[in-house]
């Protein structure tokens, strides 16, 4: 296996792969491209190839016209068409015939595991989830695995993505949403429940949003942080209550959360909680 990526392939250049290709080219790496439509795509490569010139980098980027060409010196895939199952799997199986055996092939589905795709081909230990949000704004990446990805194939994915400065979001057990994504499909849940259900004006929850998260950037706290000082003692009762209120199972704090209150780990007050503050 080659161990270096050089040349990347993206399969798909609309609004995601056009941002992969743009971001990728501004890091040094060479890029083929391969979309079904070309509208607008000649265009935006030559505004790319002007930015990379400008800042003097030495890339080459090609726009192929099928799958074979554009997949031929890849070291890496990745393919950005429509959220389709089935048009992803016959992507991945076409891929698969034809690029070299060293490449490892990733998906930037937003909620298709990799684990969906991976019977189509044959190298089944280089296969990822390589899941980006905007790559400019907010450049965070969700990166999973698949039953058979090896270390190996992970670890340069992983590499990759931070090599072109985003931060990659590990997930350790494959699940629906990734990391980031299921977070924020849990606040767009209720957020669509409150607006439909009449609760609060779609207004007052946008109003609300940003104070909240500014206490977050302010104090460079995330949700676990955060729990740590209001008491984890607090927060399983809080959940319960919501628990005993809608009796759904999937209400339930975890037994874990349970576990921490009983031995006492009951956040900042305690000096343990999720993290520990011993020295603070
Ligand atoms: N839009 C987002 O904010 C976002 C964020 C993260 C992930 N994603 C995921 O990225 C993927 C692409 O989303 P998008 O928003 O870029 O979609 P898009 O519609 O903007 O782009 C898809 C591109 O794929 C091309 N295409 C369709 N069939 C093809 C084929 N058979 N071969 C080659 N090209 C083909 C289309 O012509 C189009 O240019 C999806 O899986 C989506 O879930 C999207």
């Amino acid at each position: 296996m080659s161990d270096k990526i050089t040349t990347i392939s993206i399969i798909g250049a609309g609004y995601m792969g056009r941002q992969i290709i743009e971001k990728s080219a501004l890091y040094g790496y060479n890029i083929n491209v391969f979309d079904v439509s070309s509208k607008g795509l000649e265009e935006f490569i030559n505004d790319v190839k002007k930015k990379t010139d400008k800042k003097k980098i030495k890339i080459d980027i090609k726009v192929y016209d099928n799958i074979s060409e554009v997949v031929k010196n890849a070291d890496l895939i990745i393919e950005t068409v429509p959220e389709k199952l089935e048009l992803k799997r016959e992507i991945f199986s076409q891929i698969d015939k034809l690029a070299p055996s060293h490449a490892i092939i990733a998906t930037n589905s937003s909620s298709i595991p990799i684990s969906k795709l991976e019977d189509v081909v044959k190298r089944k230990d280089k296969v990822m989830n390589i899941h980006f949000y905007n790559l400019f704004t907010m450049p965070l990446a969700d990166i999973m695995r698949g039953t058979q990805t090896s270390d190996t194939t992970f670890q340069k994915g992983k590499t990759w993505v931070e090599s072109i400065e985003v931060t990659p979001l590990e997930v350790k057990k494959e699940c629906y949403g990734f990391v980031l994504n299921r977070i924020w499909r849990a606040i767009k849940k209720d957020c669509l429940k409150i607006w439909a259900e009449g609760n609060a004006d779609l207004e007052t929850v946008d109003k609300a949003w940003p104070i909240f998260c500014q206490y977050f950037i302010t104090n460079n706290y995330g949700p676990f942080g955060f729990m740590d000082r209001i008491g984890l003692d607090v927060i399983y009762d809080i959940e319960m209550s919501y628990f005993k209120n809608s009796g759904l199972s999937d209400d339930k704090p975890p037994d874990l959360l349970k576990e921490k209150v009983d031995r006492g780990e009951l956040g900042v007050k305690t000096r343990k909680g999720f993290y520990n503050y011993k020295n603070k």
